[in-house]
């Protein structure tokens, strides 16, 4: 047998409808705020996602999809959505634009991770990006919107978490001083960390080994360092989140496998997820635009993961698709019945009902079951050209009338 590739999985009818859910939440969430739709290709050159996600994170190095067109250029199917979107911006001219300009997307993504609850090799984003704005608003608008998308789909036992990486330059002048302090505390360090000091520093404030935890107790926070613009930004972006009551707690370890990010980066993550908790989350990219080739431009967004959002959330009650009409016919061998009830049919969907046609030729009695296990609120049977009887399924009533007689009757939908 073949199967659906290691970490894919197909969504089935009954979980289409509540992917449809959180589409509808997020049209109304973001398109009321402004934002408008984009989709961009599967699969995009290599290069744009080396230039904008960064060489150096795990997503380039280890988990993109790519391959050789054929022409000698390399693709990469997307392992993410804000460089793509960037790419857009730029192709596009769409600083030209009124700005900032506001996007958000609803697409499949691609990374070679190892699969685990929560974790694919395919998975849906629900994405927002703003570009050409660079005002604290931005970023929480940003953050607010992605939190009532979150509460509209009822996701439980959500945390947020909210940090500053500054600017670039910032970055790395508290690098030099997160690595000498390391190298101070070495002899401190779990192996593992003491192996990554140059590598990547920030890494140990995850650490679990107690010795590292207590070194890191007193090492120097990013957020300490700030410069004062920076500094001034996020203290804008905190009171604008406590206007609105948005609860978040400072983590100055936050770090995000994207190397783009500069000032305010957030992150949701559920206490209903294992391992794999982080919901959705984002951040300022100041630079990616002009890291891919246009003018110097900011840019701030989220993205946030269907499968995850869907695994936090409650599954609510499913009802079962209405069927107002199941049409079929009294005598099987019956030709023209079953062209009668053909028409029936189609004539019945085109007056908006949603009507069946039964379809197998199945006996009437094993018809009639069927109806009740799609919870028919009628059945048509059609007994020749021009006569049929409504059966009501409610009341169990029959009344038998012209074949042209049957779709007023059922719109009128009265019991018979
Ligand atoms: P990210 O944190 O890599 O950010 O992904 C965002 C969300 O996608 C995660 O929080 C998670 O819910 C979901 N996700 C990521 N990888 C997987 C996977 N393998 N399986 C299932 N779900 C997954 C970004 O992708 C950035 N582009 C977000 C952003 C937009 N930053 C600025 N603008």
């Amino acid at each position: 047998m073949i199967q659906a590739p290691k970490g894919t999985y197909d969504v089935l009818p009954q979980e289409v409808e509540r992917r449809r859910v959180l589409t509808g939440h997020a049209e109304r969430i973001l398109g009321a705020a402004g934002y408008q739709r984009i989709e961009t290709p599967a699969f995009e050159a290599t290069e744009l996602f080396a230039r904008g996600v960064g060489e150096a994170t795990d997503i380039v190095q280890k988990e993109m999809y790519s391959f050789d067109d054929g022409g000698g250029r390399s693709l990469t199917l997307r392992p993410e959505g804000t460089a793509p979107v960037c790419r857009a911006y730029i192709e596009h001219g769409m600083h030209k634009l009124p700005q900032p300009v506001k996007l958000w997307y609803l697409s499949s993504f691609f990374r070679a991770e190892n699969p685990q609850r929560g974790r694919y090799r395919q998975f849906w984003q629900v994405g927002a990006e703003v570009i050409g704005c660079a005002t604290p608003e931005t970023d929480a608008e940003l953050i607010v919107l992605l939190a009532e998308l979150l509460e509209a789909m009822g996701v439980r036992g959500t945390r947020l978490r909210l940090a500053s990486l500054g600017q670039p330059e910032t970055r790395g002048a508290y690098r030099d001083e997160l690595v000498a302090y390391l190298r101070a505390h070495e002899s401190e360090l779990s192996d593992e960390v003491r192996g990554r000091i140059e590598l990547n520093p920030m890494r140990a404030f995850d650490s679990s080994d107690p010795g590292t935890r207590a070194v890191m107790a007193g090492a120097p926070k990013l957020l300490d360092r700030l410069s004062p613009d920076d500094a001034e930004h996020f203290a804008h972006v905190r009171s604008l989140l406590d206007a609105t009551g948005v609860v978040y707690e400072l983590d100055p370890t936050l770090v995000r496998g994207l190397d783009y990010y500069t000032r305010t980066l957030f992150e949701f993550s559920s206490d209903a997820l294992g391992a794999q908790s982080g919901v959705g989350g984002g951040g300022r990219y100041d630079r990616l635009i002009e890291q891919l080739g246009g003018q110097p431009t900011p840019g701030i967004g989220w993205a946030a993961g269907l499968e995850r959002i869907l695994l936090a959330a409650p599954e609510p009650p499913t009802a079962p698709d209405a069927v107002d009409l199941l049409v079929t016919v009294a005598d099987r061998e019956s030709r023209e019945a079953h062209l009668a009830a053909f028409v029936i049919a189609r004539e019945a969907r085109r007056a908006g009902l949603a009507a069946q046609l039964e379809l197998t030729g199945r006996s009437l009695k094993s018809a009639l079951k069927h109806a009740d296990r799609i919870q028919a609120r009628y059945v048509a049977i059609v007994n020749d050209r021009d006569q049929a009887t409504l059966k009501d399924m409610t009341s169990g009533e029959q009344k038998e009338l012209g074949a042209a007689a049957v779709i007023p009757e059922v719109l009128r939908g009265d019991r018979l």
